[in-house]
């Protein structure tokens, strides 16, 4: 029989040392999208090995071309379902750094909120499952089935190491449902269970003029300015009403069910609210389609960034020799990125002015996610996070995307529990990037009943 009496007293009388440890992994700049960051990339995954060696864990690290995989595992448990743990210990770049209100990389608690690069995405809600275990194993508890970890240091990046490295470990992370917390409640206060995520795919674009700039003034009217082209093609690229224009790319998507659109109406979103939130004067998307049938069930094309030309004080009378964007669209399940790079090429074919020439650079993708709301194993997770947070979870799709689970789900065959302890004003990939301090105890918390009712589902 489990004694959750014991795990809850071990739960309360470790608050703080709970807490100072997922600031030691804080304190370290693993930021996997800089290079001069590999120490660091080192050092976390010791770091995250040791924490679940030190819970008494087998584990291993998985080397490749860039920072390694941390696996590890709990005894097998015969006749019970197989969990595996997915997550993330690189972060995002700090910059801008003069916005932050203390070093992204010294945390502090500040209004009952964790404040560090990495806080929410993922370092503080991936430990809260290394917690759990931890809390199982130290106070004699044998858990009721085998958890595994994945913990890899290239989620911000491209995956790299973990999508060369599936085949080979195909085998060791068999497993029946795959446990991921990296994403959101529907709202402080409202838990939910994440079933869908947009998969993405990612690209530069670069528009060739002139071989190198010219005076505007003696030769404007005569070539083809790359800033005109590019930005042609980027505003034709999607319509005011919201559609993408790439031949094709309506396709595979699959609408939206009606039992969706009712469930997610019930949510009573507040277009004013969110649009205070986010300091803009009106929201806009395609037509048809709710705020969050739009954020989380549509696909969308955004611009990231802009490339190329003068960008220093004052003016410049040039045109320049090339001009770039990165860009990136959202996909819906179906979708796949490598099609969308075909329909993207044709579409450039076609829309390309003279007198410039295109580059596109394929940057990374991953299709995006769908889980089954109606398997025993959510219904199980229902009942952990109703246990951990004191509300029922609602159950929501999400815009983000986590680009490898999709291979992972396909190499595995196990089903998928999204399960998100962040906010969504969190400031993830931004400045003050924060973790609500009790959404780490309660993830903590939900996270030692998953094991229990997960085992009880299979
Ligand atoms: N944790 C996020 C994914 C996420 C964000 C899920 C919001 C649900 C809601 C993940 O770390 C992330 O940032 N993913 C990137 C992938 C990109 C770098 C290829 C994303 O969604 O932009
Ligand atoms: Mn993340
Ligand atoms: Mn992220």
């Amino acid at each position: 029989m489990t004694d959750f009496t014991s795990i809850d007293r071990y739960l309360q009388k470790n608050r703080q040392s709970q807490l100072d440890e997922l600031f030691e992994l804080l304190r370290i700049a693993s930021i996997s999208a800089d290079s001069s960051k590999r120490p660091e990339m080192t050092e976390a995954a010791n770091w995250v090995q040791a924490k679940l060696a030190s819970g008494g864990l087998k584990t291993q690290l998985i080397s490749g071309d860039g920072p390694s995989l941390v696996y590890a595992e709990t005894e097998p448990v015969p006749g019970k379902p197989v969990v595996l743990v997915y997550g993330h210990y690189d972060v995002q770049p700090a910059d801008p750094l003069n916005l932050w209100h203390s070093p992204p990389f010294e945390p502090v608690v500040k209004d009952g909120n964790i404040y560090a690069r990495g806080s929410t995405d993922d370092k503080g809600q991936m430990m809260t499952h290394i917690q759990s275990v931890i809390a199982w194993q130290r106070c004699n508890q044998k858990l009721p089935l085998q958890v595994k970890f994945l913990i890899e240091g290239q989620e911000e990046s491209g995956s790299e190491v973990l999508e060369t490295k599936l085949p080979e470990i195909a085998d060791q992370i068999a497993s029946d449902v795959i446990v991921i917390s990296d994403s959101s409640q529907y709202a402080q206060g409202q838990p939910a269970i994440t079933y869908g995520l947009r998969g993405i795919a990612y690209y530069e674009i670069r528009v060739y003029g002139p071989k190198a700039d010219l005076h505007s003034g003696s030769f404007g009217g005569a070539v083809t300015n790359p800033g005109l082209a590019l930005a042609r093609i980027l505003t034709e690229m999607k319509t005011p009403d919201g559609r993408i224009q790439l031949p094709g790319f309506y396709d595979s998507v699959v609408d939206l069910e009606a039992s969706e659109r009712e469930m997610w109406q019930q949510l009573n979103f507040s277009d004013e609210a969110f649009a205070e939130q986010l300091g803009v004067d009106a929201l806009t998307g395609e037509t048809g389609y709710t705020t969050l049938e739009r954020r989380w069930a549509r696909p969308t094309l955004d611009v990231h960034g802009l490339l190329g030309g003068y960008q220093g004080e004052g003016g410049k009378t040039i045109i320049p020799s090339w001009t770039g964007a990165k860009i990136s669209f959202r996909l819906v399940p179906n979708q796949h990125p490598k099609a969308v790079t075909e329909q993207l090429r044709s579409f450039l074919a076609q829309h390309a002015p003279p007198g410039v020439r295109i580059e596109l650079i394929d940057l990374h993708g991953g299709r995006g996610v769908m889980a089954d709301p109606k398997s025993p194993f959510m219904k199980g997770a229902m009942r952990a996070v109703e246990e951990g947070f004191g509300v029922k979870p609602v159950l929501i799709r999400e815009g983000g995307s986590i680009p490898i689970v999709a291979q992972m789900v396909e190499a595995t065959n196990a089903d998928v529990l999204l399960l998100g302890w962040g906010l969504d004003d969190d400031g993830a990939h931004s400045p003050n990037e924060k973790f609500c301090l009790e959404d780490y105890y309660r993830g903590i918390r939900a996270s030692t009943r998953l094991w229990h009712h997960l085992a009880q589902a299979g």
